[in-house]
């Protein structure tokens, strides 16, 4: 994996609950470059004897894709081992220093961790001589507005061989409300010496066209944007070429939800599957004809198979769409 000679490149974001195997591989599928694991806990993975089913699940990979595991803890011998654990089984391994999460950060993982120069570097540095592949980091812009340190973990982290840093444009205290700060990204960027990938509001071709132009970054990651929408990847790689980009066919939109209910299915059973997947529907109709009464439907769909078949009728019935 190779940080430092991409153009251009679209990242899908770790989102937990979100953008498990089966998710990445769509994307990968509509032309993202490479993703990363839901945050795995390093405390879980050295502490628990067995693999449970849900860490194995988080772990697995999806057929030919590139894709870094993602690590919190904050407990430099526990991080180590999990890197010696899984790392290798990776493309690089990616230490989570932004979660605002209450539970995460009580335990001085995730955005604790970023508030805290001296440690962040040891754990970097701990991962990194733990494992052969590359090791990246991702970060807020600091705590709180009074205590913005993004500038200070760019320099640190590339100091402790980290071979690039994700930078979600808000602090810990915004959580995910105001605006991410482009700006803000833009001065890390120009001061780093290793790769900066620009994260935050990215939901359209246009959205991501203007992040690459503010922040002079080579690779810009996308979570909630993508969600329900796949598609996306392949949008702004034909308007980054092209100037333009075409929509999503309702007939598209069928097929690559009802791929998604099989693979989830596959993945993680019919119990589970049926009810994440109605938050996943939920997503793909979004802004389509009468999706808050269809929303209520599909809350209301016992199996997968009812799922399924909810929404081949209402794409049938609202666009005359099939799948393809
Ligand atoms: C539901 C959800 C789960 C998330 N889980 C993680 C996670 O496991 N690890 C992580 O580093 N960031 C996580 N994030 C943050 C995203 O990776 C990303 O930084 C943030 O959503 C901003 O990007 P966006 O505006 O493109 O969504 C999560 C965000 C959401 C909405």
């Amino acid at each position: 994996m190779d940080f430092q000679n991409c153009s251009n490149a679209l990242v899908l974001a770790p989102m937990a609950g979100i953008t498990d195997c089966t998710f990445r591989y769509l994307c990968m599928q509509m032309g993202c470059d490479w993703g990363v694991t839901e945050m795995i806990s390093a405390n879980g993975l050295v502490l628990s004897p067995k693999e449970s089913p849900i860490q194995r699940q988080l772990m697995q990979k999806a057929p030919g894709e590139t894709v870094g595991v993602q690590l919190f803890g904050v407990n430099l011998r526990v991080m180590e081992k999990a890197a010696q654990m899984v790392g290798d089984q990776y493309d690089f391994i990616d230490i989570n220093m932004g979660c605002p999460s209450p539970k995460i950060v009580q335990g001085g993982a995730g955005a604790a961790l970023g508030r805290d120069r001296g440690l962040a570097r040891l754990v970097i540095e701990a991962v990194r001589q733990a494992c052969t592949v590359p090791v990246t980091v991702k970060i807020r812009l600091g705590w709180d507005d009074a205590h913005l340190n993004y500038m200070d973990m760019v320099e640190m982290a590339g100091q402790a061989g980290a071979a690039a840093i994700a930078i979600h444009g808000r602090t810990r205290a915004q959580m995910y409300a105001g605006r991410a700060d482009m700006q803000a990204i833009a001065r890390a960027a120009a001061h780093s010496a290793i790769p900066v990938i620009a994260n935050g509001d990215i939901a359209s071709p246009e959205d991501a066209l203007r992040v690459f132009e503010t922040t002079g970054c080579q690779a810009v990651m996308i979570g909630r944007g993508a969600a329900g929408n796949p598609f996306l990847f392949r949008q702004i790689k034909q308007y980054l070429h092209t100037g333009r980009y075409d929509p999503v066919t309702p007939e598209e939109k069928l097929s690559t939800a009802l791929t998604h209910i099989r693979l989830l299915r596959d993945l993680k059973g019919e119990a589970v599957a049926a009810k994440e997947m109605r938050k996943h529907i939920g997503w793909y109709i979004k802004g389509l004809r009468d999706a808050a009464a269809m929303r209520e439907k599909i809350n209301t769909a016992p199996s997968t198979d009812a799922l399924s078949q909810m929404l081949a009728d209402y794409m049938r019935s609202q666009y005359g769409a099939q799948p393809e």
